[in-house]
């Protein structure tokens, strides 16, 4: 675990200035292997008037998981933590924006509180899905990766949908 964190803090860094260099020169795409995600996540960001720091990490959420998919599919365990890195990046500017409250839920916004426990259970738990994958764990990487989804569709239940 210990590893998968450092190695995170490492990607952070590139992924961060991967993505900064991406938003200037979206032309320019002679960077890391970090830049599939990060290019396909930033253009719909960086769009948006209104900034939306939850969008916008959920929307490399969506990109990491349906990934994620693919990787248990066929087999590919070491497939599945690259576009995670997106998804850490955008939730530090996430926490960083709740903190100065920013963040404005589509349905109960009251509850923000609720809202950031079950994100952080979300990522404490996907903390677990990068350690399966990294021991090549099919077994646990697919029942944890089934009750990954059911967080998906209970946040949204709460906090998004009608
Ligand atoms: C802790 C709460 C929470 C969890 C967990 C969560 N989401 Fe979301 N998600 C939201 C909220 C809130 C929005 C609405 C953001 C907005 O429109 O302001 C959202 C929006 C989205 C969107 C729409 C983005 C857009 O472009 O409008 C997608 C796609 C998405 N989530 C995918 C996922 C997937 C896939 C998972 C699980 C792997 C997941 N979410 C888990 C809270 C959550």
């Amino acid at each position: 675990m210990k590893k998968v964190v450092s190695l995170m803090a490492a990607f952070l860094i590139v992924a961060g200035t991967t993505a900064m260099a991406a938003e200037k020169h979206s032309h320019d795409s002679h960077d890391s292997h970090a830049a599939p995600a990060a290019s396909k996540a930033q253009p719909k960001a960086s769009k948006d008037k209104t900034p939306n720091p939850v969008k916008d990490e959920m929307v490399a959420l969506n990109e990491a998981f349906k990934n994620l998919l693919d990787a248990i599919l066929l087999n590919e365990p070491e497939k599945v933590e690259l576009p995670f890195h997106n998804v850490h990046r955008y939730k530090e500017k996430t926490m960083a924006a709740a903190k100065k409250g920013e963040i404005k839920l589509p349905k109960n916004n009251d509850k923000f509180a609720e809202f950031e426990k079950l994100d952080e259970k979300f990522h404490h738990d996907l903390e677990g899905i990068l350690a399966a994958a990294d021991k090549k764990d099919m077994k646990a990487l697919t029942a944890k990766t089934h009750k990954l989804f059911d967080a998906c569709v209970e946040c949204h239940s709460k906090f998004r949908n009608k």
